[in-house]
């Protein structure tokens, strides 16, 4: 006898990457439908060290739609989860309507579970929610059977979410359409396109929450001047330029304008009323320290980025990373000194001179970085094809 199939759960399981913006999204002209007032551009990091896994399953037996994000189960009414499950069944409906025979039409009708979780700790401060939408969306497509754009969809979830559906190098350009239909994502370069360059994520330690970027980016759209200012006069000249930067692997120029570009967003910041401060003593010293090692060296050899929070992000080149991390370990000793301070890709070692240490003439700020990662560019989403890896099991519920 066959068995009834109708009530096994259709199960996908998708993981997608988190990206680092070098040219800043910073304000809505739209909040529901996550509308930016400027276009942004990034850097998708590699899944091997940082990316979130989904799990969607679909059946008609479940009562009802149902999330689990990292091990507790919550709010599926939340109206961003709310916009992005909307569309992508809006989409399905749209291509069997229009005779996409890959659209599975028995599921479209049937409730969803969720389960995701990160292979990086919540509590490091990374912005995880890019990560989580993007893969979201890529898996609640996958198990509805939709394929093709879907940026747009991932950026309702969160407006850096629809970058991490592309690896590589990324642009959002912002569009100017009302209804947001102009307002996607897309790739620049692969991330196969530039190999030498490396990414070092510091972790700052830190007790206090920031603001989030949602409500901080609409405080600064309604006091900044300089954010205005930025969004007409100053983003639009930039995306060309870094564009240009990156096509042509031009190391100098895509570090000094991904510092300038993180600098004039944290202006933007201290520009807001009441101001908001995501830069902590931490996060100065590394700036001063990138400078100073930068002008010892006599060439533009690494730069810093920050996001709404005072974790570094690093771009350097594969030849330049041993040494920059031994700079680092020296002026933030860390508590352990041994192999935990650096996760990730492996680094070789280098010696420090004193004419070095000198040269930079920092104090050194012991326990400021709790751990490093060491990282590159890599892939967008993808589907995990081992069933053992599914987050959910047979039941449609968390393993
Ligand atoms: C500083 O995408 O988290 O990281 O659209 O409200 O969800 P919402 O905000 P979010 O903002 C990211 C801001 C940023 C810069 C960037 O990633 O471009």
């Amino acid at each position: 006898m066959l068995e009834d199939r109708t009530e096994q759960p259709h199960i996908v399981t998708c993981t997608a990457p988190v990206n680092i913006a070098v040219i800043k999204y910073w304000g809505k002209r739209n909040e529901d439908l996550i509308l930016p007032i400027n276009s942004s551009l990034s850097v998708t990091l590699h899944q091997d060290q940082l990316k979130t896994t989904t799990t969607v399953a679909t059946s008609r037996s479940f009562q009802e739609d149902r999330i689990w994000l990292n091990g507790k189960e919550e709010d599926i009414t939340h109206p961003r989860l709310q916009s992005c499950l909307r569309e992508i069944r809006r989409l399905a409906r749209k291509r069997r309507n229009d005779g996409d025979s890959g659209v599975d039409s028995a599921s479209l009708s049937h409730k969803v579970h969720i389960c995701s979780v990160n292979n990086f700790p919540t509590a490091a401060g990374l912005a995880s929610s890019a990560a989580g939408f993007a893969c979201l969306v890529y898996s609640l497509a996958r198990v509805f059977g939709v394929e093709g754009e879907l940026s747009g969809i991932a950026r309702q979830g969160s407006g850096s979410a629809c970058r991490s559906m592309y690896g590589g190098f990324v642009q959002w350009i912002m569009g100017n359409k009302e209804d947001g239909k102009d307002s996607l994502a897309q790739q620049v370069e692969p991330e196969t396109h530039w190999p030498e360059l490396r990414i070092l994520v510091l972790v700052a330690s830190t007790e206090r929450k920031p603001v989030g970027s949602t409500s901080g980016m609409q405080t600064s759209v309604k006091t900044s001047c300089l954010l205005k200012h930025r969004a007409e006069s100053v983003v639009p000249g930039r995306m060309v330029e870094m564009t240009e930067a990156i096509r042509k692997k031009d190391f100098t120029a895509f570090a000094e304008l991904t510092m300038k570009d993180s600098n004039q967003f944290h202006a933007t910041c201290l520009d807001t009323y009441p101001p908001i401060f995501y830069l902590n003593h931490v996060s100065q010293q590394i700036i001063s320290l990138v400078h100073r090692y930068n002008k010892h060296c006599g060439e533009t050899r690494v730069a810093y980025t920050f996001d709404a929070g005072p974790n570094a992000v690093i771009f350097t080149s594969q030849q330049h990373v041993p040494e920059f991390v031994h700079v680092v370990q020296h002026f933030f000793p860390p508590e352990t000194n041994g192999a935990d301070f650096i996760k990730g890709l492996p680094v070789n070692c280098a010696s420090l001179s004193e004419e070095l240490k000198q040269g930079i003439g920092l104090e050194p700020m012991p326990k400021g970085i709790n751990y490093i990662i060491s990282t590159k560019a890599g892939p967008g989403p993808h589907v995990v094809e081992d069933p053992t890896q599914h987050l959910l099991s047979s039941d449609g519920f968390p393993k």
